[in-house]
This record gives C-alpha cells, sequence and structure tokens, in this order.
C-alpha cells in the first residue's frame, strides 16, 4: 500500500512517519506542499498516486485562531476540502484528523461520534465544517477525532508541565476540564491500522480512561520525581482567548467497532516519559 501523510513535520506527523512500515510512506510538510495551495495540492496526489491520504496538516493553535479566523478556517476547512477534492480525482482514500472540539463540551458522558456538533471556538468551527464539507466529498472518508495530543517532537503538555516542574515550587493547574490524553504513537499506530482495514466514517481515538488536568499534571510531576506542589485552579482563573471544552471524554465505541483498543493514558504516559528520558 502507498500512504501519503500531509503534515508530516507536525507531533501526531512526526509519530506516523516513525511507527509506519511495511508499507510505502510518503511524508510531506508544509514546506513541501502548503494545503491551501490547490495546484500544488492537486500535482502532488497525482504524482504520488497514494492509496490513502493520512491529513494531517491544521493550524493547531486554538488560541491563535481566535485573532486568526481566517488562517484557522482556509488551512482548517478550506485546505482539507482541496485534499478531499483532489483525493478524489485521483481515487486515493481520506483519513482526516478532526478534534473533540466539535464538541461543547455540556455533555457529562463520553461524546459518541453521533453526537451533535457544536464548536465553541474558532478552531472547533474550522474543523467541525471541514468534517462537513470532506463528508460532502467523499462520503467514505475517515474522520478520527482525538483530543489532548502529547507526544515527543514538538509542544505538549506533559513537556511543558515537566519544564515548569523543574524550575517553579508550585504549579497551577485547571481541575475543571475533564479529557482524555492521547499518547501520539498510540494513535499513530491506530491509524495505521484504521487505513489497512479501509476504515470510513468517524472514530473516536483517544487513550483509554479520562481526567481532569490537574489529574494529568499531578500523574506526570509524580512519576518524574519532582517534589512540585500542583495546585488545583478553575477555568476562570486561568482565562484564554479560546473557550476550552469542560467535559470531552471520548466514547472508545467506535474504535472497538474497528477491533481496536488503545491502552489506557496511564501506560502511554509512562512510554512517553521513557521516550523523554531516552
Ligand atoms: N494537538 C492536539 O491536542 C490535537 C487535538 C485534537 C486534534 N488534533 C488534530 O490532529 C492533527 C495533528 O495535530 P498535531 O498536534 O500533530 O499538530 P501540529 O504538531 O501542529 O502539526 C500540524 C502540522 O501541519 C503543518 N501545517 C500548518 N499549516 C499548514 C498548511 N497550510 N499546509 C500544510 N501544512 C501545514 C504544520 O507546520 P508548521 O508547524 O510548520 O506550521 C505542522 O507540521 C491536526 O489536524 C490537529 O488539528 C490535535
Amino acid at each position: 500500500m502507498k500512504v501519503l501523510i500531509l503534515g508530516a513535520t507536525g507531533l501526531l506527523g512526526q509519530a506516523l512517519m516513525r511507527e509506519w512500515s511495511g508499507d510505502e510512506v510518503v511524508g510531506l510538510g508544509v514546506d513541501d506542499v502548503d494545503i491551501r495551495n490547490a495546484e500544488k495540492v492537486r500535482e502532488i496526489i497525482e504524482k504520488t498516486r497514494p492509496e490513502w491520504i493520512v491529513l494531517a496538516a491544521a493550524y493547531t493553535d486554538v488560541d491563535g485562531c481566535e485573532s486568526n479566523q481566517e488562517l484557522a478556517f482556509s488551512v482548517n476547512r478550506d485546505g482539507a476540502v482541496l485534499v478531499a477534492r483532489a483525493a478524489k480525482n485521483a481515487g486515493a482514500k481520506v483519513l482526516f484528523l478532526s478534534s473533540d472540539y466539535v464538541f461543547d463540551g455540556k455533555k457529562t458522558s463520553p461524546y459518541e461520534i453521533g453526537d451533535a456538533r457544536n464548536p465553541q471556538s474558532i478552531y472547533g468551527r474550522s474543523k467541525a465544517e471541514a468534517e462537513i464539507q470532506l463528508l460532502e466529498v467523499i462520503p467514505t472518508c475517515c474522520i478520527v477525532r482525538t483530543a489532548w495530543l502529547f507526544g515527543s517532537g514538538g509542544k505538549c503538555f506533559p513537556d511543558t508541565i515537566l519544564k515548569l516542574a523543574a524550575t517553579r515550587p508550585a504549579l497551577d493547574v485547571v481541575s475543571d476540564q475533564r479529557g482524555c490524553p492521547t499518547y501520539s504513537v498510540d494513535l499513530a499506530r491506530t491509524i495505521i491500522q484504521l487505513c489497512r482495514k479501509n476504515a470510513q466514517g468517524i472514530v473516536h481515538v483517544t487513550n483509554a480512561g479520562e481526567c481532569s488536568w490537574f489529574e494529568f499534571a499531578s500523574e506526570i510531576v509524580k512519576r518524574s520525581g519532582f517534589s512540585t506542589e500542583v495546585r488545583p485552579v478553575s477555568t476562570q482563573q486561568m482565562a484564554r482567548p479560546a473557550p476550552r471544552p469542560a467535559y470531552s471524554v471520548m466514547s472508545a465505541k467506535s474504535l472497538l467497532d474497528n477491533g481496536i483498543v488503545v491502552p489506557t493514558w496511564h501506560d502511554a504516559l509512562g512510554r512517553y516519559l521513557q521516550e523523554r528520558s531516552g
């Protein structure tokens, strides 16, 4: 099988490039192809002729999206649709990366794939609109919604916490937002399986289990042996430009329907810390 990864230099893209073996994989970053450039996108896809395109490229600065709305929609929605159109013309299948931010975070039980989209931020809206338009272009495409991504090769929550814990006696971390941390390695392995299984439709992919950012930070600090105090604070106390969903736990049902089980975030954190120290 031949696979084209767009966004290969990002956090997930790097994990996909490391984990994917046994198939012919072409990975391109923004310097190779800007997904807003229709002609270039078409040219690359025509030249590469992949069976699958994994679309991991995105403008992922959630707060930045609030002040750069045009950029958010042009990359995350319009760029994604450009790729889908070119893929359709070339007969390639598409796996698109979406987000828990398509939901409003008001539920109190895990989000199922059929739950109504109601994004509260520009980033979430750009992803929700991309999903809808992509499904119009390629009704059989695979949309992987993930959340709270962490891993090597870029900025991520555990890395930030570890750097702060090394220099500060105490850290304030939000305790009223709950979600599912997701290790880039486990997400990459799941995406590889989904492509090999010819998966279609929406799939929620996170590590198993749930926690608040405070609980996640406490576990990171504890496992790393720092004596830094982790203090719970409210979302209100830590105002950010983009609203965050209070609850974005994703149900594993769609994963199980595809015959896939993803390890717990506790297990994933252990492997990440090992990878980081090695
Ligand atoms: N991180 C999370 O917590 C999270 C949660 C839910 C969903 N997701 C989704 O999962 C996917 C992967 O996330 P990630 O954390 O790996 O993101 P990332 O590290 O920010 O990687 C995204 C990649 O896309 C590239 N890119 C940006 N604009 C582009 C453009 N116009 N054309 C081509 N490439 C462009 C970026 O290049 P530059 O860095 O050079 O700009 C970067 O290499 C994204 O679709 C993201 O929305 C992420």
